[in-house]
């Protein structure tokens, strides 16, 4: 990065930086590593540039598959180059399988898988803890209109369906993810962020018997140890697959 890619902006894992055409954004993967809103954090060594390219796979994934998203390209291991969006302050859970947050705050049990995707909506806002939102909520703070809220929630099933068949053919079971969105220049919703084991759950069906082995970011938020073997792995079953 130089004096003319300034940083517009810093979170847990990326950078963002201004990119010489103003409709563009440099996105850089950190090493960084936060769980329970960063009272835990870590570095890995390797993380940002697994992240990265695992991210990059997903997305083009998605694009071939017509789900509208922020990615243009993959710059190096660990910078994309993304269009410039104004995002949308929700974090939009989607869950197959119950577990993390689910088990804690409800009496279903770890592993039940649900019926149908439940959709969670979180308020992105790290003072308040990213609180659990409701529909309601969201029109009286003006966040979106409903109209887009439903727009959004119909893009998070269609990229279910599209995660859930892909892991699948990589003997991962996709448990859950968390998706952000935002606005282009032309007020079309993307799909923003990343996608990777940071932001999904993911387990390994190449197991014998019943125990869940997580290749996501649960090796850190509950001390398993693994996490850039974990993460290894999932890039190089992406890569053999594609
Ligand atoms: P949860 O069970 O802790 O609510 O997490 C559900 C999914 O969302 C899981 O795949 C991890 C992901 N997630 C994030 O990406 N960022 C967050 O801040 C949280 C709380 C969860």
């Amino acid at each position: 990065m130089n004096n003319i890619n300034e940083l517009i902006y810093e979170g847990k894992a990326k950078k963002v930086f201004s990119h010489d055409d103003s409709n563009k954004v440099i996105i850089e993967f950190k090493d960084d590593a936060t769980a329970f809103n960063a009272m835990k954090k870590a570095k890995f060594e390797g993380k940002g540039k697994l992240n990265c390219l695992i991210s990059s796979r997903i997305f083009e994934l998605l694009i071939k598959n017509n789900i509208p998203t922020h990615f243009l390209e993959l710059k190096n291991e660990n910078t994309i180059i993304a269009k410039k969006i104004k995002v949308i302050p929700l974090e939009i859970v989607l869950r197959n399988t119950a577990y993390g947050s689910l088990c804690k705050q409800t009496t279903i049990k770890p592993g039940t898988v649900l019926p149908k995707p439940l959709i969670d909506i979180y308020l992105k806002n790290d003072e308040l803890n990213d609180p659990l939102i409701t529909k309601d909520r969201i029109e009286i703070l003006n966040i979106i209109s409903p109209k887009d809220l439903d727009l959004i929630i119909d893009l998070t099933l269609k990229i279910n369906v599209i995660l859930k068949s892909f892991f699948k053919n990589i003997q991962l079971e996709l448990v859950d993810f968390k998706l952000e969105f935002g606005y282009d220049c032309k007020n079309n919703i993307l799909l923003g962020d990343e996608i990777s084991p940071d932001n999904c759950r993911l387990w390994d069906l190449n197991q014998k018997n019943d125990i869940i082995v997580s290749l996501d970011k649960d090796r850190f938020r509950n001390d398993l140890g693994g996490l850039i073997e974990a993460y290894s792995e999932i890039n190089r079953r992406i890569n053999d697959f594609i």
